[in-house]
């Protein structure tokens, strides 16, 4: 009987992409998926560890697993991602049931990691490796949307940040492939693309020289002009962008291509100077503006989100207080808030003018509400409108519904039947909004040619 896997990701877009790989090669070893983590084979949990919450979550999800190994010998148990990157060894001495503990640079090496484990080794592989580009085909999520990864790493040093340590040096990877790689989805019938890194705009710096023939495919502008013409793919969305990078150039190319949707995540976070400059970020909250100005110029109705911390070492209530004004003076459509977590290896984490839990607490919750009351007014501008939706799934808490997002990125249900209009691209008359949804009613096609 084939064995069973079963794979809990934790952490950002980076990590999800990197489960779909690895789950692509366990099933080409000729394992089975399994919903169940309480009688998997093979557990594998990819973590994250950007803040301690998150890291902690692991630990007490590998405490269940570790009880069952004892009863069950042959249960492979595996911890992927970025605590394995940051722990090594020591994740072994914390929890000695596990079989494996790789970072995230070795995700589509874990056939050869297995091999091993199946010899009766403990392994651990975390020293620092070139991602050899992939031949196994990943087991995507979604059959509509998919994740490709164009630059691994990020050589940035923000104080507060461990994602450089566990995530290692940029790696872009060629043009060439990204566009095979698109190319091959758009076969198999996705309708959209999310080009990952963690820095994206620093596409392209480590890769050698222009090309012979005079073409400059060395930016991430350049490569949304060198993808976009991909027949069957209908959207092109990026993430994640750092305001020292967005360039004018890239604007203008977003704007002038247009299966690129009108949605930026464009982290900013905090609204002071003093902090920025702390948090080594290499930009002041008035070139943050001005970005966004600019973007507004050329795309009047593009969504923006964000992230922001609080509670930066040293943040005074006046500090905070810049924070929300930048979010109440250019209004986004979404901010992902966290509190500051002191993480190891990181020099925010040394410093002694760290805030009280309940400080960062409470403005946590000030911050939320702002960003809920930010997010509803962008959401009303929707009110009567048709837009597109990309219908994606049925909507799990109503079946007679789907669900899809907006160019804009707004998740938006409609009545339907998934069965005929999953991909599809649908024009949807939006009848209610919520803060961070919409719901709206399918256009009929003729209504649609009156108003085009
Ligand atoms: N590369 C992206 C963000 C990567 S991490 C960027 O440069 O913006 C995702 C988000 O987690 C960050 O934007 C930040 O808001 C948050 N984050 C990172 N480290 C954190 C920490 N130590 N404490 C709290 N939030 C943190
Ligand atoms: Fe972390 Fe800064 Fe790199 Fe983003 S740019 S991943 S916040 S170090
Ligand atoms: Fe977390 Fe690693 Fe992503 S720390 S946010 S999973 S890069």
């Amino acid at each position: 009987m084939a064995r069973s896997y079963h794979i809990t990701t934790f952490g950002c877009q980076m990590n999800k992409a990197d489960s779909e790989r690895m789950a692509g090669i366990l099933e080409t070893m000729g394992f089975e998926n399994e919903d169940n983590a309480e009688v998997a084979d093979l557990i594998l949990y990819n973590t994250c560890t950007i803040r301690d919450n998150a890291e902690q979550k692991v630990y007490s999800y590998l405490g269940k697993q570790a009880i069952r190994k004892k009863t069950n010998p042959n249960l492979t148990l595996i911890v992927a991602g970025c605590v394995a990157q940051q722990e090594g060894e020591a994740l072994l001495r914390r929890v000695p049931e596990l079989d494996l503990v790789m970072g995230p640079q070795y995700a589509n090496q874990l056939e050869d990691l297995l091999e091993q484990v199946f010899n009766g080794a403990q392994v651990v592989a975390t020293e620092p490796v070139h991602i050899m580009e992939d031949i196994t085909k990943p087991r995507r999520d979604s059959a509509v949307t998919a994740w490709v990864n164009v630059i691994y790493g990020c050589n940035e040093r923000c104080t507060y940040c461990v994602v450089p340590g566990v995530r290692g040096l940029e790696q872009s990877r060629t043009p060439e492939a990204i566009k095979a790689e698109m190319e091959d989805l758009a076969k198999q019938g996705y309708k959209e693309i999310t080009l990952l890194g963690q820095n994206i705009d620093a596409y392209g710096r480590d890769l050698p020289g222009s090309k012979p023939d005079g073409q400059h495919l060395h930016t991430l502008t350049d490569l949304l002009y060198f993808v976009h013409d991909i027949e069957g793919i209908d959207r092109i969305r990026f993430a994640t962008s750092h305001p020292r990078y967005f360039t004018e150039r890239l604007i203008k190319a977003c704007a002038e291509l247009p299966k690129v949707c009108e949605h930026f995540h464009i982290p900013f976070q905090s609204g002071d100077n003093d902090l920025l400059k702390a948090m080594s970020r290499g930009y002041t909250q008035e070139k943050y503006r001005r970005i966004i100005d600019t973007v507004r110029q050329y795309m009047p109705d593009a969504a923006i989100s964000a992230d922001a911390i609080v509670g930066f070492p040293g943040e005074t209530e006046e500090q905070f207080q810049k924070t929300m004004t930048l979010i109440e003076d250019l209004g986004f459509d979404m901010v992902n808030t966290a509190a500051y977590s002191p993480r190891p290896g990181t020099p925010a984490a040394l410093w002694d003018n760290q805030l009280s839990e309940e400080v960062k607490v409470d403005r946590l919750q000030r911050i939320n509400r702002l960003v809920s009351q930010t997010a509803q007014l962008r959401s009303d501008r929707y009110a009567g409108r048709i837009e597109e939706v990309l219908v994606e799934e049925q909507n799990p808490k109503n079946p007679t519904q789907v669900m899809g997002r907006t160019r804009a990125n707004r998740l938006t249900f409609f009545q339907g039947d998934i069965t005929q209009l999953k991909g599809k691209t649908i024009p949807v008359k939006i009848t209610e909004v919520r803060a961070f949804s919409l719901t709206g009613e399918q256009v009929v096609e003729q209504r649609v040619a009156a108003i085009v």
